[in-house]
């Protein structure tokens, strides 16, 4: 009887709401709607990170979806050309915000590249800096430092935070000392890595201030639940370290694994072997990371995770209709601007020699070409027709020859001759070469300086100039 009355009694005092506060992050999106499929299994998409949070959503407990900023693009100045494709993609971003329910979001310098007023009539609920908003006991303050949020923190406090998570521009790093000196705040989300690369892996790290680093471009989302269970102070779980380092050891592997699968030229089998077991790894993490933690009754705790947005994973149909009528708008907006405003690309010149196509060089170098016609060089504007995309300007430059250069392609709609990734695409244009093999030259040894214009860091995580040059050599082709 005594031990049931003490039950009751612990039941009585069950504070209102029993179920966990999620709240899901996103970081410097900058304007990635999904991944370029450049490389194999790449991360990321807001129709798949849609479905991580109507998951979330269904298990009772409110769920909220916070935007760090830098969201909307990736630039801070759009060329002229791309005005009308980046400011397509921005409001196909904010749809899909809107449908996924975005409770909140920051907006960072980035958001500003087509003016402020331009994002401010997207709709979407901006936290101006310097203020902050109560979510079922968790309050998001939006401060332009780590000192000015926690003086925010009394306030949050009054208004009935439980617990205090700081949006803040700078880099993690930075942050992760500052949060030595800081009390009040739980966890603070860094909203500026220091460039466009700098922000590739996701990090949590700290003490009783927790510091994390969202994967950028929409990649994952930091997912962080708050256990309200009694009045007293909100503390990180422990004793959960175990997992942690498991889970860790996992995502380290899957790298590994991703990094095989997109080995240049693969045969079928090779490729298929190691996508099976990067997809069997990807699915213990996803197991793992799903297991439920116990979280105990008699205090209140708050834990943090990533949620890595795989290929594997599967996307949420109603945000994808933003995603599919973006792809069709984008492409004929782009060729509506090039009938209209189009610019050819100039002649060549004496000083600038200009790009004739691969037709020209086949002339004279038949064993090159039959080398060049093994690789997937040729085939590069195929593949963005494939999947739709010959018309993006994010995509076109490094799928044909010439981007922007004299009788190269200069507008979508002139891409005759030049749609693959030509000869001179690394042996620079050939114009005075073709007419006067002997006296004018081309560029006789291609090298890594040359390849990295398209395979960066990016689009081609896994270029190693000996492995991919061995790839696209052979007999009468340097070989
Ligand atoms: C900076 C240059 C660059 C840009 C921009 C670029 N790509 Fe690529 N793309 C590449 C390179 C390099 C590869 C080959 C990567 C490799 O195998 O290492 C590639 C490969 C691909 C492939 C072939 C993948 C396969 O396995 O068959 C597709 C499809 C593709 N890109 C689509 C796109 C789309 C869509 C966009 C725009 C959203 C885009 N690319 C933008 C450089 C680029
Ligand atoms: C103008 C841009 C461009 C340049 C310059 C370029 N590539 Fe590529 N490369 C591509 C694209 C695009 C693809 C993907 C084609 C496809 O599959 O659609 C690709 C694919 C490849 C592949 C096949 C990769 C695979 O996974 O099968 C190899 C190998 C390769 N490139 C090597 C090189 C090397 C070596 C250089 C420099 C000497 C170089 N490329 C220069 C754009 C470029
Ligand atoms: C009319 C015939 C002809 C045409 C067309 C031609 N080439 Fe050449 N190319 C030559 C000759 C001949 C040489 C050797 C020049 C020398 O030894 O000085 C040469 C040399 C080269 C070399 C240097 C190879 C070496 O080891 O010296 C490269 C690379 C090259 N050409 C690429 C191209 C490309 C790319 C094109 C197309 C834009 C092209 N060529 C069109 C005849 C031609
Ligand atoms: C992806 C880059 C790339 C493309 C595309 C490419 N080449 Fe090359 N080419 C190279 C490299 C790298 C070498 C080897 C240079 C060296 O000796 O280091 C080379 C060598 C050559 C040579 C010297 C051949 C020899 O055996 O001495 C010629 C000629 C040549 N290429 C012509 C062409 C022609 C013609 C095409 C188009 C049909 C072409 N290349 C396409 C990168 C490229």
């Amino acid at each position: 009887m005594v031990l049931l009355a003490g039950c009751v009694t612990r039941e009585a005092r069950a504070p209102s709401s029993a179920k966990p506060v999620t709240l899901f992050f996103t970081s410097e999106v900058r304007g990635y709607i999904g991944p370029c499929g450049c490389s194999e299994n790449m991360r990321g998409g807001v129709s798949r990170a849609a479905f991580q949070v109507a998951e979330a959503r269904k298990t009772g407990g409110p769920a909220h979806l916070v935007d760090c900023g830098d969201g909307l693009f990736g630039d801070a100045v759009i060329p002229e050309e791309a005005v009308a494709q980046q400011e397509r993609k921005a409001k196909a971003l904010a749809d899909a915000w809107k449908a996924m329910g975005l409770t909140l979001r920051t907006a960072g310098p980035l958001d500003d590249a087509r003016g402020v007023p331009f994002h401010e009539a997207l709709g979407l609920p901006e936290l101006k800096s310097g203020t902050f908003k109560v979510l079922d006991g968790v309050a998001i303050v939006s401060a332009p430092t780590l000192a000015a949020a926690a003086a925010l923190v009394p306030q949050a406090t009054k208004e009935g935070a439980r617990f205090v998570v700081a949006v803040v521009p700078a880099p993690y790093e930075q942050l992760l000392r500052e949060a030595m000196d800081v009390r009040g705040i739980g966890l603070v989300v860094s909203s500026k890595s220091r460039d466009a690369f700098a922000a590739e892996q996701n990090r949590l790290a700290g003490g009783v201030t927790k510091v994390a680093q969202v994967q950028s471009k929409g990649r994952s989302l930091l997912k962080v639940s708050v256990n309200l269970r009694t009045d007293g102070g909100v503390e990180w779980l422990r004793g959960d370290g175990e997992r942690d380092r498991e889970l860790y050891a996992l995502d380290e592997r899957v790298e590994l694994v991703r990094g095989q699968v997109n080995e240049p030229m693969l045969s079928d089998e090779m490729k298929a072997l190691r996508k099976a077991k990067l997809e069997e790894l990807i699915a213990r993490r996803e197991a793992l990371a799903a297991t439920p933690v116990v979280v105990p009754n008699d205090r209140s705790t708050v834990t943090a995770r990533f949620v890595p947005l795989e290929s594997t994973f599967p996307k949420d149909p109603a945000v994808q209709v933003f995603e599919k009528a973006y792809d069709v708008d984008v492409g004929l907006l782009n060729l509506a601007y090039a009938k209209e405003k189009g610019v050819s690309c100039p002649p060549a010149t004496e000083e600038k020699p200009g790009f004739v196509g691969t037709a020209a060089c086949a002339k004279c170098h038949g064993d090159a070409e039959t080398v060049w016609k093994t690789t997937r060089h040729p085939r590069a504007y195929a593949s963005l027709q494939v999947v739709g995309k010959e018309n993006h300007l994010d995509c076109v430059g490094c799928h044909v020859t010439g981007w922007k250069q004299p009788q190269g392609v200069c507008r979508i709609d002139e891409t005759e001759g030049r749609r693959e990734v030509s000869c001179e695409s690394c042996h620079g244009p050939g114009s005075a070469h073709v007419v006067a093999p002997l006296k004018t030259g081309v560029l006789k040894k291609p090298d890594a300086s040359t390849c990295v214009v398209c395979h960066d860091r990016e689009n081609s995580p896994q270029f190693d100039f000996d492995a991919y040059r061995a790839k696209i050599v052979g007999k009468g082709h340097g070989g």
